[in-house]
């Protein structure tokens, strides 16, 4: 009997993950306690996310002097921070009452979430790259495609 309900449920999961057409890579969260970790998780990374793009903001406006190795470093550490993405996201919390900001569409369209996750990544990694070039006059404009990459996922993923 038991078997059996666990069975259904199974079946229940996988047809209504198919269904909405969704990477069966996502999982969904088993209980409120593994809701709340994956919340603070992922939370985290946005955290250390913005630590790294603040200077990167402030160099951009000009309110801090462009610094090459703090681009090299904060870029390499963004597309990283980029790569965790996936698997910390991919825990689905909708069915918990969590305190998040991360909204539903994502585990909806997680493929189209996973494209802004490469956006970034690719944005990321190009500041790396032209902060290694040393060409300053590619600072600003490199700066300013992460921070399309954030914007453009906010936009959609993200409640105010
Ligand atoms: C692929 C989508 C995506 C990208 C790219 C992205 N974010 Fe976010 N961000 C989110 C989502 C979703 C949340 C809400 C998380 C939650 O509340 O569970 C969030 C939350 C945040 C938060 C709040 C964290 C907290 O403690 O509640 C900050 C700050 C943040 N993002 C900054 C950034 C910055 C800066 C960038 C770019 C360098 C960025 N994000 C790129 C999706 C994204």
């Amino acid at each position: 009997m038991k078997q059996l309900l666990k069975t259904g449920l199974m079946a229940a999961i996988l047809s209504s993950t198919v269904a909405s057409g969704a990477v069966l890579a996502q999982e969904a969260a088993m209980n409120e306690k593994h809701a709340d970790a994956a919340v603070t998780y992922r939370q985290s990374i946005f955290q250390l996310i913005r630590s790294n793009m603040g200077p990167l903001g402030g160099m951009a406006k000009g309110a801090i002097p462009f610094d090459q190795a703090v681009l090299e470093t904060n870029g390499m550490r963004l597309e990283q921070l980029a790569n965790m993405m996936s698997d910390y996201l991919k825990v689905d919390t909708r069915k918990f009452d969590v305190d998040t900001a991360a909204k539903d569409e994502i585990w909806e369209n997680w493929s189209e979430f996973e494209g802004k996750i490469d956006a970034l990544k690719s944005a990321s990694a190009n500041l790396y790259q032209v902060a290694q070039a040393g060409d300053e006059s590619q600072y600003r404009a490199a700066i300013g495609k992460v921070g399309a990459a954030c914007k453009s996922c906010h936009d959609d993923f993200k409640a105010d």
